[in-house]
This record gives structure tokens, sequence and C-alpha cells, in this order.
């Protein structure tokens, strides 16, 4: 049985505990925040041990920790449980910034400490058949891979501030997923974006709506759309065409779309909805299923999610990403990595 400890427990963090608390693999969970108040509503409302400190927390004696707290205390946090030797499981991304992100890597590998980094797509069923349906070759050379990820409303704009804008935080999903499924390096991004919602959006720096096109080293291109305000659900979706086949995750009933065509769209019709509400409910099985990987992690099993090695590259896509929208033109991973 493992006992693990939870810092940060915030929206998602608190889901977190939710499912660490549900999984039978686990005898205790530690909690911690900044703020006391939600320490001690969290611990209360999942049975957890409150911690009043990081320190506390990893000194309780936990097996291994799940970092979920604001991005730019990823780094510390990550690196003060691998100090102590402890498993880590750390939200995505890993450091605010490519740079510091490969800092991170290095200390996190010279350590040996397993970490594993919370790209929960890689777990989800659909997705995981598309990875699937490419590695044995069944949908032949890829030509083209579409990620989308549109939110149905932004985050609180306090979030938004400290984020790192949408491809640090929104799109390095869609990064991490055209990379894992192609098994292709991405060599050149041109990245461009608009701000139709709140201009809180423009004065961070940043943009509620995104288009990324992809170049990979070994011929595939991809696209990726990501947004902030959705109006008709949480979209999400991977799409791969190849020579041979093309196969898609996304496409569920709860896709939320509306098939404008008088032919095919009656009451009933694809998609029979309700559609997906958020990335919390399209994705608690794989978060689920993320975690219990974890877990095994903690007991010596191999990393079967994201890498730290994983989550610097996309890191770099996200970098690339700011760099070509700030700059108005591609540009090349090589540019932003030196
Ligand atoms: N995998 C996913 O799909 C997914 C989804 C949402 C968020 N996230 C990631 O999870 C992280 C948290 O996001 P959120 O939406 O829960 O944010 P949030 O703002 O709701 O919560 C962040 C929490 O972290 C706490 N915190 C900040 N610094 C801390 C520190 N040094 N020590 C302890 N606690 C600290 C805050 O008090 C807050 O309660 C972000 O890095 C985000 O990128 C991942």
């Amino acid at each position: 049985m493992t006992t693990l400890g939870l810092i940060g427990l915030g929206r998602i963090g608190a889901f977190h505990a939710d499912t660490l608390t549900s999984l039978p693999e686990i005898s205790g969970l530690v909690v911690t925040d900044e703020r006391p108040d939600v320490v001690a509503e969290v611990a209360a409302k999942y049975g957890a041990r409150p911690a009043d400190s990081v320190e506390a927390l990893l000194s309780s004696g936990v097996d291994g920790v799940v970092v979920a707290a604001a991005t730019p205390a990823h780094a510390e946090l990550a690196l003060a449980a691998v100090e102590r030797g402890l498993p880590t499981f750390c939200e995505k991304p890993i450091a605010s910034t490519a740079a510091e992100s490969a800092r991170v890597a290095e200390i996190i590998a010279r350590s040996g400490v397993p970490v594993q980094v919370g790209y929960q797509r890689r777990f989800d069923a659909a997705f995981a058949a598309v990875k699937e349906a490419v590695d044995s070759g069944a949908v032949g050379a890829l030509h083209t891979v579409r990620s989308t990820t549109m939110d149905p409303a932004p985050p609180p704009m306090d979030y938004i501030k400290g984020s790192g804008g949408i491809f640090r935080d929104c799109a390095v999903h869609d990064f991490d997923v055209i990379r894992w499924v192609t098994g292709q390096e991405v060599v050149e991004v041109y990245a461009t974006g608009s701000v139709q919602g709140d201009p809180l959006f423009t004065e961070y720096g940043d943009v509620d709506t995104a288009a990324i096109v992809v170049r990979f080293d070994g011929g595939a291109l991809g696209l990726v759309s990501a947004a902030r305000y959705n109006g008709r659900g949480y979209d999400c979706r991977l799409e791969a065409h190849g020579f041979d086949d093309t196969v898609v995750a996304g496409w569920d009933q709860g896709a939320p779309v509306r098939n404008a065509d008088p032919r095919f769209a009656a009451p009933g019709d694809f998609p029979a909805g309700p559609p997906h509400h958020f990335f919390m409910d399209r994705f608690t099985e794989a978060f689920r299923t993320e975690l219990s990987a974890f877990v095994d992690v903690v007991g010596g099993a191999p990393i079967r999610g994201a890498t730290v090695a994983d989550a610097v590259e996309v890191a770099w896509i996200a970098e690339a990403a700011t760099e070509s929208l700030r700059r108005g033109v591609p540009v090349r991973i090589e540019e932003v990595r030196q």
C-alpha cells in the first residue's frame, strides 16, 4: 500500500485528491497548499492528513509526491521532492519556461529519481487507440495530424496571468500528443492568435484563440487549434490522417459540435450529446489511470506516461510557438533551443 503527498489543492489539485483517495492501492494521502483554509477543507472532504507546509509534507513519511500547485511553483516543488529521493508526479508544465524546464530536467536526470509529467491524454482509451493504430502501421505513412483543445470558458484571469500563455499552458497538451502519436520531432512552428474575449489577455501578452502549423522531421504536418471560449463545450480531438487510413479520438457522442447538414441533423443523430463540459468530465478515467500508473512508478515500475525528457521537448515547441506569435514568422525549434 502507498501513501502519497499532494501539493497544491486548487482546481486540479482538489480533483486529484478525489481521484487519489478513491484508488484502492492508496492507503494514505497527505495534503498541503499555500492556503491553510483550502488545506483544511480538502483534508476534511477526502479524509486526507493536512500538512501545514511543503517541508512538513515531505518529511511525513510519504512514498511519493504529486505536484499540482500553480505553474510558477512546479520546478521548485518537484526538485524539493526529488532531493528527498521521492518519486514525483508533476502536473504539466514542469517549469514556467523551456530553459527552466531543461535545467530542472538535468538535475532530475542526475538524481535518478523517477518523475512522471501530467499529460493525461496518453492514458485516454481513444487517444491510446489512435497511437496504437499509427504504431501498427494500419494508418500508413502519416501526412497530417490535427489536434484541438477548446475550453468552454477561460480559467480565472489571475490564473491566466501566471500561466505563461496559451502555448505553454494549453497547447502543450496538443504538442505532447502529436509528438507522441507521430513518433516524430518538431522542427518548425508557425503560430498566430487573436483576442476577442477579455482584454486582459492582451495586457498579459497572451491570446484567447490560437492556431499553430507544425512541421515534423519525418514529413508529417501538424495543425493545432486552441481556444479559451468555446460555447458548445470542451472540444478535445485528435485526428491522424495517413496514406492508408484515418483514425480519430474525440469524435464520440459528447463531441461538442452540431451537425448543420439538414439531411443528417435529426434529433438523436450523431453526436447525441450532451457535450463534454470540461477536461474534468472528459478525462476522468484518464486521470485515474494516469495516477494509478504513477502509484506503480512509486512501487518501482517504469514510467508509462510522459517523462521529463518528453516535457522538455514539448516546452521547446511551446517556446517556439510563443516566439512565432510575437514575431509573426515561422520559428525553428533549434533557434529557440540556443
Ligand atoms: N493536466 C491537465 O489537464 C491540467 C488541467 C488543469 C491544470 N493543470 C495544471 O495544474 C496546475 C494547477 O492548476 P489549477 O487550475 O489547479 O490552478 P489553481 O490556481 O486553481 O490552483 C493552484 C493552487 O496551487 C497553490 N499553490 C501555489 N503555489 C504553491 C506553493 N508554492 N506551495 C503550495 N501550494 C501552492 C495555490 O494556493 C492554489 O490553491 C497548473 O500548473 C496547470 O498547468 C493541468
